[in-house]
């Protein structure tokens, strides 16, 4: 589906009854997000506007957009799909769409070069960011965005979802963890002396935030895939200050350089974060050097918070279970594991555990698919958990997956396996804090488990068991069910 921009989406949203626009003043500061969270925790909430935001109710930004990707009808509507399309179903569309590719066009110029800000000019306090949480370590311009990286050797663009923090007027303390696609962009222009190119941004279709945060190789450039998503290129515009290509119909654009040298860190955090947890210490980190901001007339802030408990859904939870298991099933099957019938990613967890059903044909196939995913750069922040599971278990059942964790799985005959030391997410309390220092190691430090589920291969058929490797289950033949079923109101049973 194309909506042209932001205004487009969200126009598609009110004429489908899921906008709500808010008139009553809120605070930016933590009110804004206390209700934010209120409203989507369900995973129901339509889009919300606000549009009464105190201390912004003039000057260059007065509005804010969140909610856009809360409740997976919406995730639907992006795909051109009926609203109540299953998460099974979605998974198995965003898998097509993410092997499809249409690369972008470039345009000569665009609604977002209406207004052009460079020098003094730039005031990121302008915009009305909230502070989220009230623990927040100060107020977050970056959630909801796209931050456009180059690789300097390929020249491929890459599109990422990275937190960033108002930390001067002109800078944007952010979290750049060297495992993460732009990290490793990052790491070429460091190892070569050079400064970092950067452009966030903020507002356009919703391709942008739900591949922003969806975890593809890093020779793909996630433009292609928007473009293969929404069936037309993306149309592009050269930035200002920077070498970069960003969107031309985008709401606002913040172009800067980011430097390895020390000296130019900035503190930041702590954030609420995806864990639920305020994981991430303050500390310094790498800061973006604002060069300009690019905007449309009257531009549409976008933001979104974050935090899964649970029982109190995100953004981020809602859209991440579909993108990180349709990413994982792909993963397999490139990888060449067999007998995949279903991934799940739960939302509740971010993409941590993940759930695996498959058709065993052969000892050993489940750690083959735990090992495929673990290798796979997709695993950096995913995956510490993968249980596998045999077809007759619903892996969106958690008491199917708690039975089938009861009978089906001894780690005495090795159904769990630990593989202690592996990259991980550097925001999972579970580590020590000192193991999961960015700046020192770059990534977090991940013990990664599997929990193989299936019924055992290793196991010999048995006699008694009519030739299975496992007794035969209560479950009554179809028969003797039907019969009774039949029979049911004469044995004086009203339903
Ligand atoms: C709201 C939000 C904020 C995020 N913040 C960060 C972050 O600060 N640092 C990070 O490494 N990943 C962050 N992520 C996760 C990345 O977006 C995700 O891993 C994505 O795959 C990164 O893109 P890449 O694969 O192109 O590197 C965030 C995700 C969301 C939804």
């Amino acid at each position: 589906m194309q909506f042209g921009d932001l205004r487009g989406w969200i126009a598609h949203l009110e004429k489908e009854g899921e906008l709500l626009a808010i008139d009553k003043e809120v605070d930016w500061d933590v009110e804004l997000g206390t209700v934010t969270r209120k409203a989507i925790s369900g995973g129901k909430s339509p889009g919300l506007l606000f549009k009464n935001i105190k201390d912004y109710k003039s000057g260059l930004c007065t509005q804010l957009f969140t909610g856009s990707m809360a409740n997976y009808s919406h995730i639907a509507m992006m795909f051109g799909l009926p609203r109540d399309a299953t998460i099974t179903e979605l998974v198995k569309v965003a898998r097509e769409k993410f092997k499809q590719r249409i690369p972008p066009v470039v345009v000569d110029t665009g609604p977002v070069k209406e207004n052009i800000l460079k020098g003094d000019d730039i005031d990121l306090f302008k915009f009305p960011v909230p502070r989220w949480n009230r623990k927040d370590g100060g107020r977050y311009i970056n959630t909801f965005q796209g931050t456009i990286t180059k690789d300097p050797d390929s020249g491929r663009l890459n599109v990422g979802m990275y937190r960033g923090m108002i930390g001067k007027k002109d800078s944007l303390p952010s979290l750049l963890s060297r495992a993460q696609n732009w990290g490793q962009d990052f790491a070429k222009y460091a190892e070569r002396g050079e400064e970092m190119p950067v452009a966030c941004v903020i507002g356009w279709e919703p391709t942008l935030p739900f591949m922003a945060c969806t975890p593809l190789p890093p020779n793909v450039s996630e433009y292609d895939v928007m473009g293969a998503i929404r069936g037309a290129p993306v149309e592009l515009v050269k930035c200002e200050t920077v070498p970069l290509l960003v969107p031309a119909s985008a709401e606002i654009v913040i172009e800067g350089w980011i430097s390895a040298d020390p000296k130019t860190f900035e503190m930041e955090g702590p954030f609420g974060e995806y864990t639920g947890y305020y994981a991430g210490d303050q500390g310094p980190k790498h800061s973006i050097r604002v060069t300009a901001i690019t905007h449309r007339n009257n531009p549409i802030l976008v933001g979104a918070i974050e935090g899964t408990l649970p029982s109190m859904m995100t953004e981020n939870s809602i859209m991440s279970s579909i993108q990180r298991a349709a990413i994982a099933w792909n993963v397999l099957d490139a990888a060449g594991v067999p007998g995949i019938t279903d991934v799940h990613c739960p939302a509740a967890n971010n993409g941590t555990t993940i759930m695996v059903q498959m058709r065993t044909r052969y000892r050993g196939q489940p750690k083959q698919a735990a090992m495929a995913l673990w290798g796979s750069s997709s695993a950096h922040v995913r995956y510490k958990h993968v249980w596998v599971v045999d077809e007759d278990i619903d892996i969106h059942d958690y008491e199917a997956l708690d039975w089938a964790f009861a009978w089906r799985v001894n780690a005495a005959e090795g159904d769990i396996l630990m593989v202690p030391g592996t990259f991980g997410a550097i925001l999972d309390p579970s580590t020590r804090l000192k193991y999961r220092d960015p700046l020192t190691f770059g990534t977090g430090k991940w013990c990664r488990v599997l929990i193989d589920a299936t019924v055992n291969m290793d196991f010999e058929p048995e006699e008694q068991y009519g030739g299975e490797r496992y007794p035969p289950s209560v479950m009554p033949e179809k028969k003797d069910w039907d019969d009774v079923t039949r029979r049911w109101k004469e044995y004086g049973f009203k339903d």
